[in-house]
């Protein structure tokens, strides 16, 4: 199972003091259990929390990087080999919150493609919209994501997909169990072999049901992943 912290953009170097708590936690924790653990800082904060976590297992990851994989006049922006170069094992792409902010399918993939040529593995994003979710487009949507966006992509190991419906992230809402079963049994269908994690409000509560979905791979969790204790809730909670 995976367990990938979202942090978005929040924290500075004191928030990293949280961390070793964590750390001794999976420590002991993880011995029999298939159980890993990605954290996905603010940019700002990969290359001291890579060496923090460094004897840990426990990964680290971007949040978002440039489609170019060389050098290049691109203000503001940082291509994924300096993201490997900083410490960072992946990256999330194609995050609701980005897609909103104006990148297309066709970008993603560019972005995927590039990203693993650096050598990094990929945390790719997909959801619908509340009101594509009322006027029952999920099924076509997520497919577009995941043809467009995975397209003459070969190195599916490469790459963990999250589902996160965009009407549940930060909401405190998730999908019914059965809907959400379905919906990870149809994304697998159509991106075989990959493994598919769920996103959105995931709390030291709702873990109790969403456990139950044998279908899931993992977590991407944001809010709740700041907070140490609700971090480790969870994940004790999914295996209890
Ligand atoms: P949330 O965010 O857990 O705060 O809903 C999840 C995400 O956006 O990855």
């Amino acid at each position: 199972m995976y367990f990938i912290a979202n942090w978005k953009m929040f924290g500075g170097l004191k928030s990293l003091n949280s961390l070793g708590k964590v750390a001794n936690f999976f420590q002991n924790f993880r011995r029999n259990k298939n159980l890993k653990i990605i954290y996905c800082p603010p940019t700002t904060l990969i290359n001291s929390m890579s060496k923090k976590l460094k004897k840990s297992k426990i990964e680290v990851g971007a949040q978002n990087c440039h489609e170019s994989e060389v050098y290049g006049a691109h203000t503001g922006s940082i291509n994924p080999r300096m993201l490997k170069d900083a410490g960072a094992s992946y990256v999330i792409i194609g995050h609701s919150e980005n897609r909103q902010r104006g990148e297309k399918n066709k970008l993603i993939n560019q972005k995927i493609k590039t990203a693993i040529k650096s050598g990094l593995k990929i945390i790719f994003c997909i959801g619908e919209t509340l009101s594509e979710k009322r006027k029952k487009k999920t099924k076509k949507i997520l497919d577009e994501q995941i043809r467009y966006g995975l397209n003459k992509i070969q190195n599916k190991n490469k790459i963990i997909i999250a589902y996160e419906p965009i009407w549940s992230i930060g909401s405190g809402l998730i999908p019914k169990p059965e809907d959400l079963f379905k919906t990870i049994d149809f994304i697998k269908k159509k991106a075989k072999n990959y493994k598919v994690l769920y996103g959105g409000s995931v709390n030291p509560k709702n873990i109790l049901k969403l456990r139950d979905i044998k279908n899931i791979d993992g977590y991407l969790i944001g809010g709740a992943s700041q907070d140490p204790k609700k971090f480790i809730d969870i994940i004790k909670k999914t295996y209890n």
